[in-house]
This record gives C-alpha cells, sequence and structure tokens, in this order.
C-alpha cells in the first residue's frame, strides 16, 4: 500500500508540472484530490486495512494531500500570472486605462437638516426621544383635546389601519348580507398613522417627571392634496419643555435660536397667533421667504405673503399638564412642532416639497 503511495505521489507531482493552463489544472485536482480521485480513493479504502496499517497508510496519505494541495495553489498562482502577462503583451488588457468609477452615496436632504436641526437642540439641551408612527386615536387626538367631532379633525385626516375583525362578526355579516338585510357600516379602527409627533408629548408626560426637555424626531403622515409646499408624508420635530417658570419668553427665545442657528443671523421670523387645541395661547412661526422679495402672487413658495410657515407651537395646555398628574399651577410648559421639509426647502432653496420623495437622482445627488 506504501508502495502505491509512492507511485501516487511521483504521478500527481509529474502531472501538475505537466498541467500547462489552468484547465488542465483544474481536470489534474479532479483527478487526483476530487471525490473520486486517485488520493480520495486511497484514503476511502483506509477502512478495510489491518489498524497498524490504517495508522501508517492514513498518516502518510494525509500528508500527501498537504502537499499536494499546497503544490497546487502555487501552480494556479504561476498560471495565473503567466496568462495574465500573455494577455497584457497581446494587447488584449490595456493596463492604461483609467479604473472604472465606484458611484459614492450621500445623505437624503432632509436627513441632513434633521440632523443639523436636532444638533441645535441638542446644543440647547434638549434630550432625542423617538415614538411610533402607528399610533392610537387615543394619543394622535382624543388627548390632545381633539375629540371626535373637533373641527381641527378636517386638516389632520390621514390612513387608518384595518384591525382583524374577528371571525365570528364576519360571519355574521356575511349571512346577514346574503339574506338582503341592512348591514351597517364598520366601526372605524382606532389604529392610524400618526398625523403628527405630537402625541409624544402625552406619551413622555405619562412616563416623566419635570423638568422635561425633549425633541422628538419621526415620520408623519396625512390624507393630503400634494402641492409645492404640502406633501403626505412629512418629517416633524416636536419640542416639549416642562418645568417651574416656563414662559412664553422661553418658547420665543428657543425658537430664535434655533432660527439663528440653521438659517444664519440675517433671517427674519415672525410669530403670529394661531390655535391648536392643546396650546394655549398657540402660535404659528414662518420664516422669510427665500424665492420672491415677498410680494409675488405667483410665487409658489409664499404666495406672494413673504413667509413660509415652519412650525406650530404654543404653552401647554393646563388640561394636558393636569391630565399628566402634574400641577399646573405650579408647572408650565412649551410644545413646538416643525416640519423638518419644510425648513430643508428653506435651507437649500428647494421651491417644490414633492422633489424630495420623487426619487430623481438629478436631484438627490446635489446634496
Ligand atoms: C401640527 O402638526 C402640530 N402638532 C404642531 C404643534 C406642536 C403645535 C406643538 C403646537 C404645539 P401643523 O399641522 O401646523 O401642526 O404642522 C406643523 C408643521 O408641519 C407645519 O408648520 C409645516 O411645517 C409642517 N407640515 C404640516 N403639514 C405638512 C404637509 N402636508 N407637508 C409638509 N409639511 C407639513
Amino acid at each position: 500500500m506504501s508502495t502505491d503511495l509512492e507511485t501516487l505521489g511521483r504521478e500527481a507531482r509529474q502531472g501538475l508540472a505537466a498541467a500547462a493552463d489552468e484547465r488542465a489544472l483544474e481536470a489534474w485536482r479532479t483527478a487526483t484530490l476530487g471525490r473520486s480521485g486517485t488520493l480520495t480513493s486511497v484514503l476511502r479504502s483506509l477502512g478495510g486495512l489491518a489498524p497498524e496499517e490504517r495508522r501508517a497508510v492514513g498518516a502518510a496519505a494525509n500528508v500527501l494531500r498537504d502537499e499536494l494541495e499546497a503544490a497546487f495553489e502555487v501552480r494556479r498562482d504561476v498560471l495565473r500570472s503567466a496568462s495574465l502577462a500573455a494577455s497584457v503583451a497581446a494587447g488584449a488588457v490595456d493596463v492604461t486605462l483609467p479604473g472604472r468609477p465606484q458611484p459614492r452615496g450621500g445623505l437624503h436632504p432632509v436627513t441632513l437638516t434633521l440632523r443639523e436641526i436636532l444638533a441645535a437642540f441638542t446644543r440647547m439641551g434638549f434630550d432625542t426621544v423617538e415614538g411610533p408612527e402607528v399610533e392610537l386615536d387615543e394619543y394622535n387626538f382624543e388627548r390632545l383635546r381633539i375629540p371626535a367631532d373637533h373641527p381641527a379633525r378636517d386638516m389632520w385626516d390621514t390612513f387608518w389601519l384595518s384591525e382583524p375583525v374577528p371571525k365570528a362578526k364576519r360571519l355574521a355579516r356575511g349571512i346577514a348580507a346574503g339574506m338582503g338585510l341592512n348591514v351597517p357600516a364598520p366601526e372605524r379602527s382606532s389604529m392610524l398613522l400618526r398625523t403628527h409627533t405630537s402625541p409624544m408629548q402625552v406619551r413622555y408626560m405619562e412616563t416623566h417627571e419635570p423638568p422635561i426637555r425633549i425633541a422628538v424626531p419621526g415620520r408623519c403622515y396625512r390624507y393630503e392634496a400634494t402641492d409645492a409646499t404640502h406633501e403626505w408624508m412629512l418629517t416633524q420635530v416636536e419640542l416639549l419643555v416642562v418645568d417651574e417658570g416656563v414662559g412664553m419668553a422661553d418658547l420665543k427665545g428657543t425658537l430664535q435660536e434655533f432660527a439663528r442657528q440653521l438659517f444664519g443671523p440675517q433671517t427674519r421670523v415672525l410669530m403670529r397667533n394661531s390655535y391648536f387645541p392643546f396650546v394655549e395661547p398657540g402660535v404659528e412661526l414662518a420664516v422669510s421667504c427665500f424665492s420672491c422679495p415677498g410680494d409675488d402672487p405667483s410665487c409658489s413658495v409664499c404666495r406672494g405673503s413673504g413667509w413660509l410657515e415652519v412650525m406650530g407651537a404654543g404653552m401647554v395646555h393646563p388640561e394636558i399638564l393636569a391630565a399628566a398628574g402634574y400641577d399646573p399651577e405650579r408647572y408650565t410648559g412649551f410644545a413646538a412642532g416643525m416640519g423638518v421639509e419644510r425648513v430643508a426647502m428653506l435651507k437649500y432653496g428647494i421651491s417644490d416639497i414633492r422633489n424630495f420623495y420623487a426619487n430623481d437622482l438629478r436631484f438627490l445627488s446635489q446634496f
């Protein structure tokens, strides 16, 4: 058996040296080291030998396999280099050609703006927290003082999620319909895609005690007819500050500092009164239009008003503080919710919000 192994080794070495190209090399590998190759057959037949002989032949066969495998790799490298050199010499490969450029990705302008906004508030001492995009009616509306019949629901209509209807109920409805009976419309689901980040005000106050200073970034959804400044999916950053002695001056100072950091000291900021059921008083913050001098009625950004609204804000309603278990005589707070796409439009001078999610690389690769 050991002479067999010696012969096998000698012939294999000769075969390897004779393999003149990669194809011949592969054929050699299959015939020698492959599943039914000569050396593999020797290893397979060990079981039929006496124990003493099995040990000796097995060890020698393993040494030979390691040697041949290493020799195979060396021979393959030699043949590959030779074949590449031959192609270069024959002019088949032009090594002077420039390399193929690797396209580089970048961050989306809304992500860039969101990071800048959060960095500004972090510098002002805010923590960043996130909340669910699929929200309950209770948090999105009810507990923000927007009951089912409130007119504010019209401007915040959204996408409702259907909840699984129990099988028995489905069957009963089907039978009733089959019998020609009047089947009442299914009840409205209590789950929706949140219309704003304000539900996190309630969720956070539920589980934390003042002092509170948080920024809440996240996606929101609205059943909205889109135009140059309205999308059906938008990104907001909510702010909530609750402590003793927090007043309108703190709200105004915080928002002015935010505008200064994001848009520079020359930016003009307008605060005018507004209404949101969960704040009292409520305001709206607008930033001077970048697209027209402020008097062009055909301007798609400001429609001639000179201002682009970027956020709603106000003092947290005392009923909401009380519902969270805080004493509204002791604690006061302010809240704000800004549209990140609107801020990005102002920063980069983008006149149509629909560019952000149209996935056009000509637009996206500019940032
Ligand atoms: C709200 O969403 C309130 N939750 C804001 C708030 C928070 C008020 C805390 C008081 C206290 P409003 O619907 O106005 O408010 O939206 C806030 C901002 O989101 C707007 O100023 C605007 O910048 C942006 N926004 C609203 N709707 C859209 C839309 N369809 N597309 C793009 N941005 C929008």
